[in-house]
This record gives C-alpha cells, sequence and structure tokens, in this order.
C-alpha cells in the first residue's frame, strides 16, 4: 500500500500545533483499519499529549489490528508523558508507519515495536518530514535555539535611510508572509535601536496567528515602559536580554546574560532562551544585531526580503554593519533553499551551508 496520502494528511495535523509545540516536534497521526480511517490527532502544545495518545483519545473502537501512520517515531522514553510505544503496543496495533526517525538520542521506539512483533515501515515522505520539523532536527543536532534572520531590503541593499525610516520598504503581501513566520518561531528578536527607531509590536497579525515570545536587546537597558512590546497584554512574554546590572520597572523578564567584548554574548543568551524551551528565534534586525549574530557564526537561516527601489545614500543602512571580510573568499557563505515572488518583491530564504543538516 502507498502511504504518500495519509502521511501527507499527518503533515497537516502536525502543522496546526506550529509556533505552539516549542522545543517538541510537529506530529500528526492517523489510525486505519479495514481501510477508514478510524482516528486522528496531533500534538497541540509542549505540554499537551503526544501526537498518538491524542489519536488513540479520539478513538470510538478498538484499534486492535489497526496501521497506525505518524511522521515522527514514537517515542520510547520517559520525558513530560510516559513513552508512546507501550500505548501502541498495549493497543495490539499491527503496523507503523513513520516518516522520520526521532534524532532525539533518547528515543528507540522502533526497536522497541518490532520486539512486540508489530510491522515498521519507516523513511515515507522522509525529505518532506525533515522540513516539517527543520528547527525540531536543528535543535537536537545543535542544542541550542535554531536562528533565522528576516529583512527587507531594497535592490541596492538598504533596510532603512541614514534618518532610519524603513516603512515601508516592501508591500502588503511580503509583510502578510513575515506575520505567518512570525506564527511559526517560538521568539522575534530586535535590537534595542529598532524598537526606539520603530517601536513595533512582533505580534502575528494573521488569522489564526500565534504570538511568539518578544526579545529586545539591550546592552545599557536605557528602555522606557511605554514601547509597545512592554504595553500590551500579551499571551506571550518579553524578555529583554542585557549585560546591564540596572533595575527597570517593566513589563518584561529581564535576562542577565554574560558579556563579550562589552555586548550581550548572544552564545550565552540563546543557551538561557533554550533553557526555557525557545527552539527558534526570527531575528527582525536592525544591521547591528544582524551582523553580531553574522560575526559569531550563529546565523542558521535568512529571509530576504527584496522590493524593487533604490534608497542610495552614503548614511543608509545596509543589512550588516560590521568590520567586514577582507577578502570575497572570507566570505560567509549560504545556499537558497527557496525563491517566492510576492507581487513586485522577491524573497530569498537562504541556509547556512554548514549548519543545516
Ligand atoms: N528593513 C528592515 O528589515 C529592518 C529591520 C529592522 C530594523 N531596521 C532598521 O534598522 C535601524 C536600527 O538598526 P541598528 O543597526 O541601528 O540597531 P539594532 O541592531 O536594532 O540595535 C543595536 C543595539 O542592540 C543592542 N545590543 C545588545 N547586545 C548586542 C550585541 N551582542 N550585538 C549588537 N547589538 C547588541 C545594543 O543596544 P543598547 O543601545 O541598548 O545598548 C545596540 O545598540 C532602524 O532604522 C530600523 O528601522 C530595518
Amino acid at each position: 500500500m502507498n502511504y504518500d496520502n495519509l502521511m501527507r494528511e499527518c503533515f497537516d495535523l502536525a502543522r496546526k500545533g506550529s509556533g505552539k509545540v516549542l522545543t517538541n516536534p510537529m506530529v500528526g497521526a492517523i489510525l486505519i483499519k479495514n481501510g477508514q480511517i478510524i482516528s486522528k490527532g496531533y500534538h497541540k502544545s509542549f505540554i499537551e499529549d503526544h501526537a498518538e495518545i491524542d489519536c488513540f483519545n479520539n478513538l470510538k473502537e478498538s484499534a486492535e489490528g489497526a496501521t497506525l501512520i505518524v511522521n515522527l517515531e514514537p517515542c520510547s522514553h520517559f520525558g513530560k508523558h510516559p513513552p508512546c510505544v507501550d500505548e501502541v503496543i498495549r493497543r495490539k496495533i499491527k503496523r507503523v508507519v513513520i516518516a522520520n526517525l526521532d534524532t532525539n538520542p533518547k528515543v528507540d521506539g522502533i526497536k522497541k515495536l518490532r520486539e512486540a512483533g508489530i510491522e515498521v515501515i519507516t523513511g515515507v515522505l522522509e525529505e518532506e518530514g525533515r522540513k516539517l520539523n527543520e528547527k525540531f532536527f536543528f535543535n537536537m543536532k545543535n542544542n541550542r535555539p535554531l536562528v533565522a534572520l528576516k529583512y527587507a531590503q531594497s535592490l541596492d541593499g538598504k533596510i532603512a535611510t541614514g534618518s532610519f525610516d524603513s516603512k515601508w520598504i516592501t508591500n502588503e503581501e511580503s509583510r502578510a508572509y513575515v506575520h505567518k513566520l512570525r506564527s511559526e518561531y517560538d521568539a522575534i528578536l530586535v535590537g534595542a535601536n529598532t524598537l526606539r527607531q520603530d517601536n513595533p509590536r512582533l505580534t502575528s497579525r494573521i488569522e489564526g496567528g500565534v504570538n511568539p515570545f518578544r526579545i529586545i536587546l539591550s546592552d545599557k537597558l536605557d528602555l522606557y515602559r511605554n514601547y509597545e512590546v512592554f504595553k500590551e497584554n500579551f499571551d506571550e512574554k518579553t524578555y529583554i536580554a542585557t549585560i546591564s546590572k540596572k533595575d527597570i520597572d517593566i513589563n518584561a523578564e529581564i535576562l542577565r546574560c554574560r558579556q563579550k567584548d562589552g555586548r550581550v554574548d548572544l552564545k550565552d543568551m540563546l543557551k538561557k532562551l533554550y533553557e526555557r524551551n525557545i527552539g527558534s528565534v526570527l531575528v527582525e534586525g536592525g544591521s547591528i544585531i544582524n551582523n553580531s549574530f553574522l560575526e559569531e557564526d550563529l546565523v542558521d537561516k535568512i529571509y530576504q526580503f527584496i522590493a524593487p527601489i533604490i534608497v542610495s545614500g552614503v548614511d543608509s543602512r545596509s543589512a550588516f554593519i560590521g568590520e567586514g571580510a577582507k577578502l570575497i573568499k572570507n566570505s560567509k557563505r549560504f545556499s537558497i533553499e527557496n525563491i517566492i515572488r510576492f507581487g513586485s518583491d522577491v524573497m530569498f530564504e537562504v541556509n547556512n551551508v554548514y549548519r543545516n543538516r
């Protein structure tokens, strides 16, 4: 039997957990018996049941002899929940069909299933499954959040004018896609200057959008409570990552980080965020922090939106402002993963060639 279409349906179910499962994978599960779907489930949020258990909970009949289609290998260890494989065995499932093996070293569900006499088919739409859970696989491999930069630039590579104006470089379609991205990342991060200049809300303003955590990077902590990110009563928290010892009365949690060359040590900040179950960070500028992430070799991905305008000017801002490479051969290299047109704009999704596999 070909399981491709059912696996695609699992991916669609899994996506419903986007932005809510944090460092966990997005997983969907379907049970079929006598050629009929008898139940569906998915992992709804970080603290809730795994997809297989949700699928069993939605059952109206016995699962004995059924085939379970699930995009990730069922877990075999005690984490926040008991092992899913035990429940699969207890329910007398006949066959399990999987897209991806779980790269979490604690998980070896397949071995346990096979030992219990259950047929296991692996590698169904493996590549699509890997892309779906790109952030999770990255977390498992690198033990830190995936960092993606997003910026909007002109044809001549400018993200703001010399007077710091940047509204709006790209069109509405591009900006709607950014709100979708915000919904898919666990946190959005901006530098203190971007907060001061643009006063963004950093929310996902699309239908069904999930608001991410907000992170402000500020060495000096010269920030005021009337910025939008500190005003609203968000469902997710705002963090300020700083090296300052100052106390400020603001609606945010202060993350006191180690310092490196007089600035927030980005690796230390990412470690602290990962400890708080933040598995992916969308960095939305500006040029100074973009460059700091680049110099620390912490840019895993970039979403570069390009609008057909030319800003020019010696003082206008490029996406990265720093010392830069002396020789082209020393430039940081990326690979183009995807190119999308949004009306008159174009977006390049690029991956760091060394990190993403
Ligand atoms: N077109 C776009 O896509 C886009 C996106 C974002 C921003 N922008 C534009 O970019 C301009 C602001 O960018 P900017 O380059 O001046 O500043 P920025 O990158 O937004 O912020 C730099 C500030 O971040 C803080 N910081 C803390 N730790 C740091 C670290 N490790 N490395 C670097 N910075 C650290 C410091 O804050 P303290 O000063 O508090 O110490 C530093 O002054 C605005 O005009 C904005 O409109 C454009």
